[in-house]
C-alpha cells in the first residue's frame, strides 16, 4: 500500500522566498546524505519522539513484505536528537521523491546543540497515511525488519545505521536501541548491513 505524497509536497510554499532552508533529519537522512547541502549540524526538535511504527514498501521493503522506518510521534517532552542540513530549495524535488510514501513537509524549530534556534523542515509520516504501520512490540518490530528487503537495501542495514549513527551523534533512544538489540538476538543472518555484510 502507498500513498504517493510528491505532489502535496510541491504545494508547501512555506520558505518559497528563502535562499536555504533547514531540513532536519532523524532516520535515513542522517547517515544517508545523498543530497548536496551547504552545511550540516547536529541538532534536535522537542514534542517528537521517534518510532518505527511507518512501513516502508518502497526502500526497505516490498508491498508484499513491508519493511518498517522511523517516523515522529507527538510526545509531549520527548527530545529528538538528529543532524541538520542547511539546502538549497532545488534540492526538495528530489528529498519529496526519496520520501514520497506518506511523508509530509512539516515547519518546525530546530535547535542547534550551541544553544542557537532557526525554523526549518522536518519530513513527517502522520498516523493518517497510508502506510502508517503504527506501535508494534519492539521484539516483533526487529522480527519484521529481519525479513524485510526493498531496492534501497535491507531494512537491518537502516536500523544498524540509524543506532550508530545516534551513538556517533552521543544521542540516547531507547526505542531504537532496544529494536538493534532484540534484531542482533535473532542472530547474524538477521543482522544484514548490505548484500552479504553482516553487522
Ligand atoms: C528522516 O530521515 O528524517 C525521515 C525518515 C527517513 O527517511 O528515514
Amino acid at each position: 500500500m502507498s500513498v504517493n505524497t510528491i505532489a502535496i509536497n510541491r504545494q508547501m510554499s512555506h520558505f518559497d522566498d528563502h535562499a536555504s532552508v533547514w531540513l532536519f533529519g532523524y532516520g535515513s537522512i542522517i547517515f544517508k546524505a545523498d543530497f548536496p547541502y551547504l552545511e550540516r549540524r547536529p541538532a534536535h526538535i522537542r514534542g517528537w519522539a521517534r518510532r518505527f511504527w511507518q512501513a516502508s514498501h518502497d526502500h526497505r521493503g516490498t508491498p508484499d513484505a513491508p519493511g518498517r522506518v522511523v517516523t515522529l510521534i507527538a510526545q509531549e517532552g520527548a527530545v529528538c536528537a538528529g543532524m541538520a542540513y542547511l539546502i538549497t530549495p532545488e534540492v526538495f524535488a528530489h528529498l519529496d521523491h526519496r520520501e514520497k510514501n506518506g511523508y509530509l513537509r512539516l515547519a518546525t524549530p530546530i535547535m542547534f546543540e550551541d544553544g542557537q534556534q532557526a525554523e526549518g523542515l522536518i519530513y513527517i509520516a502522520a498516523e493518517d497515511n497510508q502506510a502508517f504501520a503504527g506501535p508494534a512490540g519492539e521484539p516483533e518490530i526487529a522480527r519484521q525488519i529481519a525479513g524485510a528487503a526493498g531496492p534501497s537495501g535491507p531494512n537491518s542495514e537502516y536500523l544498524l545505521k540509524l543506532a550508530q549513527a545516534l551513538r556517533e551523534l552521543g544521542a540516547e533512544d531507547a526505542h531504537v536501541f532496544a529494536i538493534e538489540r532484540h534484531l542482533l538476538q535473532l542472530g547474524p543472518a538477521a543482522a544484514v548491513l548490505s548484500s552479504g555484510q553482516r553487522a
